[in-house]
């Protein structure tokens, strides 16, 4: 068992296609470090950290402010909307959380504006059946902008000189390509302008050369923890094209986001639930339908922290799990809900896939072979007692530690931690 995630940075990424629990995990370990940083997507992203009676869903805030000695970062990998953020600050205020002076937002963040959402609206209309199921945050066309060299960053928002002028110029070629999308109405640039001008004011003490900051504090021998959103399979290189983000989101993103050399990660944790699920669109082999899949919802609460739609839920996808073990060079991994899991006898674990009635043995980058695949799974035995809260290994059923030891050695991987229900402290630690 490799032992080195005990010591310098820390990745945590999501192995499936998110929600997998990463907030209430980075949560949990941020007292070990000294910074927590976001390193891509933006307030795409919901992590939901339970304190005692207290829910908090952040989405672009790292999950670990609500350790005070701890400094945040949201590195220039991530998209920003100012006005997401302000309001994230503001509702952090209101329950007694200040972020001045340990929050630091990267001067090099790509903005996300209004228009951004409209031509989002706009293309997810186009593809009708074939839509992505965005989150509707105008992720991808900022992304877009950023790779298409015109995008605007915080560094040009804070230059409230010209920002107006750059507004203007961007609005001018949205409601162009808003034209050729047959789309009515255009955009008014000047709220736009009149707007971030403002926010421009409230960003600019948070606004930082976050790359220098974070260099310096591994020079110095902190430790950072790197809070991966989204997941793997949501990877817009790695995962299943073109049913992704627009991002890095597994730690093959890590140094690019934060503008660090790849040898500073030093080790990463890949979270997984004890079973799977998916928003939005795009292939889901394991997809449980009918009354299973319905009861895996209600069980486990599953709708979006960010958008609230119900969540597509089936069985742990055992070959997707070992491709994000692989992309992602896990080091040990976290399974989550398994609490969810209390109420089945038998529960399927896929191991494989067929495809045409063939064994497939990597993983499909074409999301239509995935689409197609039929799992092939082995059904283990549920234990069929309540574990919500369990704390020790010692109190899971048998048939719970069977589970997880089985899902251990498919993976090859060591368990670092099991959690048995949202809260902080309902968590069997295994270090
Ligand atoms: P993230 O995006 O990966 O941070 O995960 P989300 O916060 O979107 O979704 C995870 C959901 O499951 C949240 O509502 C958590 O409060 C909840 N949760 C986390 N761990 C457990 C667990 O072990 N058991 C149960 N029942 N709920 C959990
Ligand atoms: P966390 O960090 C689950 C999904 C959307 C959609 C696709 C593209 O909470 O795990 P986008 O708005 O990013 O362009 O949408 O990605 N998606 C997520 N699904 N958890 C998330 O984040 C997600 N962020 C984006 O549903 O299918
Ligand atoms: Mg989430």
């Amino acid at each position: 068992m490799t032992r080195h995630d005990d010591r310098g940075n820390l990745a945590i990424v999501g192995a499936h296609w998110g929600d997998e629990g990463k907030g209430k995990i980075v949560d949990i370990l941020a007292d070990r470090f000294d910074v927590v940083a976001r390193y891509q997507g933006g307030h795409n992203a919901g992590h939901t950290i339970r304190i005692g009676e207290r829910q908090f869903i952040l989405h672009l805030i790292p999950s670990g402010i609500f350790h005070p000695e701890v400094r945040s970062v949201i590195g220039g990998g991530v998209v920003l909307d100012p006005l997401a953020l302000l309001e994230e600050v503001a509702s952090l205020g209101r329950a007694g959380i200040g972020v001045e002076g340990r929050l630091f937002v990267s001067t090099r963040c790509h903005l996300i504006l209004p228009y951004h959402r409209s031509v989002e609206a706009a293309m997810e209309a186009r593809l009708g059946a074939r839509r992505i199921g965005t989150t509707a945050r105008g992720i991808g066309p900022a992304y877009e902008d950023k790779m298409a060299r015109r995008g605007l960053r915080v560094c040009d928002l804070l230059k409230t000189a010209t920002l107006a002028e750059r507004i203007r110029e961007q609005v001018a070629e949205k409601n162009e390509m808003l034209a050729m999308l047959d789309q009515p109405g255009r955009i008014d640039p000047e709220p736009i302008a009149r707007t971030y001008l403002e926010y421009a004011e409230r960003i600019r003490p948070l606004a930082a050369d976050t790359t220098t900051r974070v260099n310096a504090w591994i020079g110095e021998g902190k430790r950072i923890l790197f809070e991966g959103a989204q997941a793997t399979l949501l990877d817009v290189d790695h995962g299943t094209f073109p049913y992704v983000t627009s991002s890095n989101s597994t730690a093959c993103g890590i140094p690019a986001g934060l503008g660090i050399a790849p040898r500073y990660v030093h080790a990463v944790m890949g979270i997984m639930k004890a079973y799977a699920t998916r928003v939005g669109t795009g292939p889901f082999p394991t997809q449980a339908n009918g009354a299973m899949g319905d009861c895996l919802r209600a069980r486990g609460a599953e709708f979006g922290a960010t958008t609230g739609r119900p969540r597509r839920c089936g069985w742990f996808d055992g070959p997707a799990a070992r491709y994000a073990a692989m992309v992602n060079g896990m080091d040990s991994i976290v399974v989550t809900k398994i609490d969810v899991l209390d109420t089945f006898e038998e529960i399927p674990f896929c191991t494989g896939y067929r495809y045409k009635g063939s064994p497939v043995d990597e993983f499909p980058a074409d999301a239509e072979v995935l689409d197609e695949v039929q799992p092939v799974y082995k059904n283990l035995r549920g234990w069929t007692s309540p574990i919500a809260g369990v704390r020790e290994w010692a109190d899971l059923p048998e048939r719970a530690r069977d589970y997880l030891k089985f899902l251990s050695d498919y993976l090859e991987r060591p368990i670092r931690m099991v959690s048995t229900g949202a809260e902080r402290e309902e968590t069997i630690r295994l270090d």
